[in-house]
């Protein structure tokens, strides 16, 4: 490991209970799970902002129950219909209509605010996620790809302004449980797990095959559209080697993916003494979730509890590349750091929309996603290399090199087209 005082750049200094939150993508996988949390402590959390992008009249139900005083939707169309329908329906709500990235970032770093859930899917989240570290939050980050993007600079803007991150993703939240702030010297490995997706056994002369809706139905999770495609390709666990590198300052090289079909043990720490620390517990998001709303406490949750006696065995497998072609891409742009990552995270994005909307075959994200990696390898040799491809000092480098990727990626796709 890096020397450096902890491994985390989550500091464990005791927070006051948090209070006001704001729920970035609401209407998601994680945000109906905060809220859900939210309704079971209505003493301990207060809903001060919501957002969503289509998903209106979700929406709506959350502010007649929650009465945020702010709600960001997509464009200021939608905004003005709101407060209008909200205004003449006698219910009374005093919710403020704001809307877009500007209106995202207002809910995110606005004074009343204690609690960021960072919810929102890709890089839509860059901007909310990063003013709220700006602006010194408490943070649970689910919204990997931001980090990914720019993690760098969000673990130095934190240093600076003292917010704390909080790793909500269930395996980067397991470790946080397992390091439990102990120094960067004394951890070994991070092992993450990996359930595999839905084609872990599928033979692979049929993954020519593979279906959106196979590719959608995740055997252990239920989860948005985006992250559910980034399981069944492994690109999810390339994302959290990058996300896990920049949480906890530990090098790639001592990072590792184990397959564990069950998602019982979210992930691992080996020590140097050779203890392992590992978080278990059943699959649900509530719990993470709820470990980051409630920390430095733990939430009484009424939720299903794993049983240790319906463990009958537990399996660890190694990573098969050729079942995930996406994860060694991933891991390359891990390890060379700079706009790789970004350039990554653009290019996936597009290939990702493009197959929930059927205009590629499974088996062509990987193709185009390595193709893609192979042409900044290419272009880091020319002399005119923008800056933004050489080193992301600014989320504006980030933005481009996100920006870049997607490019290539929409130029592969328009040749297979
Ligand atoms: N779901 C999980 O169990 C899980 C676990 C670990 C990590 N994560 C991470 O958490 C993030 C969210 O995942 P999810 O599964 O909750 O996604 P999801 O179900 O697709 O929800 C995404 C949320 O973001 C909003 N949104 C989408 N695009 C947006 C945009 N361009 N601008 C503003 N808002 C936008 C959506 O609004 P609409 O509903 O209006 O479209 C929705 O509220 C992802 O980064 C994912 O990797 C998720």
């Amino acid at each position: 490991m890096k020397s450096s005082e902890s491994t985390s750049n989550c500091q464990l200094t005791p927070a006051s209970v948090p209070a006001k939150i704001t729920v970035l993508g609401a209407t998601g996988s994680i945000g109906l799970n905060t809220l859900e949390i939210v309704r079971q402590f209505p003493q301990k959390f207060q809903i001060e902002a919501l957002s969503c992008r289509n998903s209106i009249e979700i929406l709506v139900e959350q502010i007649k129950e929650f009465k945020p005083r702010l709600a960001c939707v997509d464009n200021s169309k939608q905004a003005r219909e709101l407060r209008d329908a909200f205004h003449n329906d006698g219910s009374g709500s005093e919710t403020e209509f704001v809307w877009g990235v500007e209106g995202l970032m207002q809910i995110s770093s606005a004074p009343e605010v204690d609690l960021v859930v960072a919810g929102i899917v890709g890089a839509a989240g860059l901007k909310p996620t990063f003013s709220a570290v700006e602006a010194g939050k408490t943070v649970a980050v689910a919204n990997k790809e931001p980090l990914v993007m720019a993690g760098e600079l969000f673990v130095q803007t934190a240093k600076k302004t003292g917010a704390k991150i909080l790793p909500t993703d269930s395996e980067h939240n397991a470790i946080f449980q397992a390091l439990h702030n102990e120094p960067v010297e004394r951890v070994a490995r991070l092992i993450l797990t990996a359930s595999g997706g839905p084609f872990r056994d599928r033979s692979l002369a049929e993954f020519e095959q593979i279906t959106l809706a196979e590719a959608l139905d995740h055997p252990n999770w239920e989860m948005g559209q985006k992250i559910s495609i980034d399981s069944a390709t492994m690109m999810n666990k390339g994302l959290e080697i990058i996300e896990a590198h920049w949480l906890f300052n530990a090098p790639v090289e001592n990072i590792d993916v184990v397959l564990h079909r069950e998602s019982i043990i979210h992930s691992m720490v080996e020590f140097v003494d050779g203890s392992f620390l590992a978080q278990m517990g059943l699959p649900d998001m509530k719990v993470p979730i709820a470990y980051c709303l409630g920390w430095p406490e733990r939430l009484p949750m009424k939720i299903p509890r794993l049983d240790p006696l319906s463990m009958n065995t537990l399996h660890f497998e190694k990573i098969d590349p050729q079942r995930y072609p996406c994860l060694n891409p991933a891991i390359e742009a891990a390890k060379q750091g700079g706009a790789a990552p970004a350039v990554l995270n653009g290019a996936n994005e597009t290939v990702v929309s493009a197959f929930l909307s059927e205009e590629i075959r499974f088996v062509e994200i990987a193709k185009i996603i390595t193709a893609v990696m192979q042409s900044l390898k290419e272009a880091t040799m020319q002399a005119d290399l923008p800056d933004y491809l050489r080193e992301i000092c600014t989320l504006e480098d980030a933005e481009q090199a996100d920006q870049w990727g997607q490019e290539q990626a929409g130029n592969m796709l328009e040749q297979i087209n």
